[in-house]
């Protein structure tokens, strides 16, 4: 078997363990070859081609890198992509005659929800495709947790512990605003990780006026200091979620953090301040656990190949490793749901979602 592999969308961190883990049980156990592709399909497309042969030497450092040893982008699509005049150009026949020239019985795709829907299409036109899911987010539908999210995560939660210190010296509201696209796992699991007192997420449009009910409470109690947890994703309740121009002129979410804190300075005469986390959470070394998840993920898809289990995503699911297809993943992305039970939770501690609680007492 000749097997392409290649990482797509954003980068995250445990795309390495992934890779690593799949180079060795295809050649450590099945004898396989293994072509690492540059760069999601940019490396099909180009010409003379961006691939190369992975031997487990290549694969016997990366366990605890970040970022891929192939590259990635989240503008490589090769149905649409960008040419003179701003026009889309499709060049997926580019990426299908690079395919078959090559010689590849099936391309590895690890992405996210993007990237696995690029992945549908070429299944189409004829690739044998095995996806396995990444994203700090953990928005994969399907998914119970993505390869990126633990690390996220650790990198938020150790953000809201330094606020936490900072805000009680100076009787601030701190605001933290973190990633997560139109969901807010990372807010959620790194606020109560944390110990925050309010976490907004796009699932809840929040109001100010239970965000400042809470934070009065405090200030009356003696405890003028409150941190906040704030998705990029997270708007107001009647209002739409904000987005600011990246310095390469992308626009991306963004820009609530400093609105939150804007807001409660304004209507409460606190002090407040923002920090905005950014691809810090995307960054640098992964945690142990997704070391492990992104092996275990990286291992299944060769059994999958094995059993020809084609044109389907590897998902991590109720304590198992299971196959859904792409029609089931791709563009779409997996919100907190109303009865996720770290939302219950949070709520439960005294955390306040943005909306009133039944929460009594004053933390
Ligand atoms: O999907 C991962 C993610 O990090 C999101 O949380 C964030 O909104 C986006 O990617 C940032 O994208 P970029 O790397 O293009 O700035």
């Amino acid at each position: 078997m000749k097997i392409g592999i290649s990482t797509g969308g954003g980068d995250c961190p445990g795309l390495n363990a992934v890779i690593r883990a799949f180079v060795k049980h295809a050649i450590g156990t099945y004898g396989w070859e293994v072509y690492g592709i540059k760069e999601s399909f940019n490396g099909l497309m180009d010409r003379p081609y961006q691939v190369r042969k992975l031997e487990l030497n290549d694969v016997s450092t990366i366990l605890n890198r970040g970022g891929t040893i192939l590259g990635t982008t989240n503008q490589g699509n090769p149905f649409e992509i960008s040419g003179p005049g701003g026009k889309n150009c499709d060049k997926s026949q580019l990426v299908m005659e690079a395919y078959k020239d090559l010689g590849l019985d099936c391309v590895v795709v690890i992405g996210g929800d993007g990237t696995q829907s690029i992945a549908q299409q070429l299944s189409l036109l004829g690739m044998k495709a095995v996806g396995i899911p990444k994203t700090i987010d953990n928005d994969l539908v399907g998914a119970d947790l993505t390869t990126g999210f633990f690390t996220a995560v650790d990198i938020a939660a150790e953000a809201v512990d330094r606020l936490q210190s900072t805000a009680e010296s100076h009787d601030r509201a701190m605001v933290l605003e973190v990633m997560g696209r139109h969901t807010g796992h990372i807010a959620l699991h790194a606020g109560i990780a944390g110990g925050a007192n309010v976490i907004l997420i796009p699932e809840i449009p929040f109001s100010y006026d239970a965000i400042i009910k809470k934070l009065a409470e405090r200030k009356k109690l003696g405890r003028s200091y409150s941190v906040i947890v704030a998705a990029e994703g997270a708007f107001e309740q009647g209002a739409q979620p904000t987005y600011k121009m990246s310095a390469s002129g992308k626009s991306n979410l963004g820009g609530i953090g400093e609105q939150v804190g804007k807001t409660l300075h304004q209507r409460l005469n606190i002090e407040t301040r923002v920090t905005v986390l950014g691809h810090i959470q995307r960054g640098g070394t992964p945690s142990p656990n997704d070391r492990v998840l992104g092996s275990a993920y990286g291992a299944y898809a060769v059994e999958m190949i094995r059993r020809k289990s084609f044109g389907k995503i590897v998902v991590y699911s109720r304590g198992e490793f299971r196959e859904v297809s792409y029609d089931d993943v791709a563009n779409k992305y997996r919100q907190v749901d109303q009865k996720d039970p770290y939302l219950i939770t949070a709520e439960d501690i005294g955390i306040c979602l943005g909306r009133p609680s039944k929460f009594k007492a004053i933390d």
